[in-house]
């Protein structure tokens, strides 16, 4: 397959650019944890990443691939405002909750919609709260910070959701926003990428 199709890497690379030791970094999706695992290593030991997730199961594939590579997890009760510290915390509750945990200047903020990879494909991520967390999100980001949204529209209710993502992105203003969209001009079906940077 072409490198060209790779967009989470595409993601990870935009976000990690901007990512220092110690910085504050969130995962809306934990899913496997692939993309938490990633942030982890950017922030380093002496940083922070709050990853969510829905399910349970995916927060155990994060653990476990955290935990693999050496990285302190701790469990966050769905309701409860994370002290700004160190280390890998999961969240088992929905993104939308964004706001009421996280009070503290993030720098990446990275979202992975759609379902967990090889779990239940009818629980997928969905407009209304995906739009209430990136909302948040953009409360949440320092200038320089990014968010970035990896979008599938080839699975039902997908392309409704990124046509929601995009008219979301397109939305934002110049003065204070700047926004990358990177998609396969002739695949419609194909994963596509929204990175949005706040301007200083
Ligand atoms: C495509 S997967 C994420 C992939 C992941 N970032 C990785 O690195 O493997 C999407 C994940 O979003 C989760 N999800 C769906 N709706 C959610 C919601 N409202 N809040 C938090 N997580 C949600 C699903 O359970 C699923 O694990």
């Amino acid at each position: 397959m072409s490198s060209l199709t790779r967009i989470v890497s595409w993601s990870h690379q935009l976000l990690c650019e901007v990512l220092e030791h110690g910085d504050l970094a969130v995962d809306l999706t934990a899913g496997t944890g692939q993309d938490t695992h990633v942030l982890a290593e950017a922030v380093g030991t002496e940083g922070q990443v709050v990853a969510f997730d829905l399910q349970a199961e995916a927060l155990e594939q994060t653990t476990q691939r955290l935990q693999e590579h050496d990285f302190v997890v701790k469990s966050v009760p769905d309701d409860t405002e994370i002290p700004r510290a160190f280390g890998v915390y999961l969240v088992h509750a929905c993104h939308s909750s964004l706001d009421k945990i996280i009070t503290h200047p993030v720098k990446a903020i990275i979202a992975n919609l759609g379902y967990l990879p090889g779990g239940n494909k009818s629980l997928v991520t969905r407009p209304d709260s995906t739009l209430a967390a990136l909302s948040q999100s953009l409360e949440l980001l320092v200038a320089g910070g990014r968010l970035a949204v990896t979008v599938y529209p080839a699975h039902p209710g997908g392309e409704e959701e990124g046509e929601a993502v995009n008219a979301f992105f397109c939305s934002l203003s110049r003065e204070n926003w700047l926004v990358l969209s990177l998609r396969a001009a002739n695949r419609s079906e194909a994963p596509y990428l929204l990175v949005a940077e706040h301007l200083p």
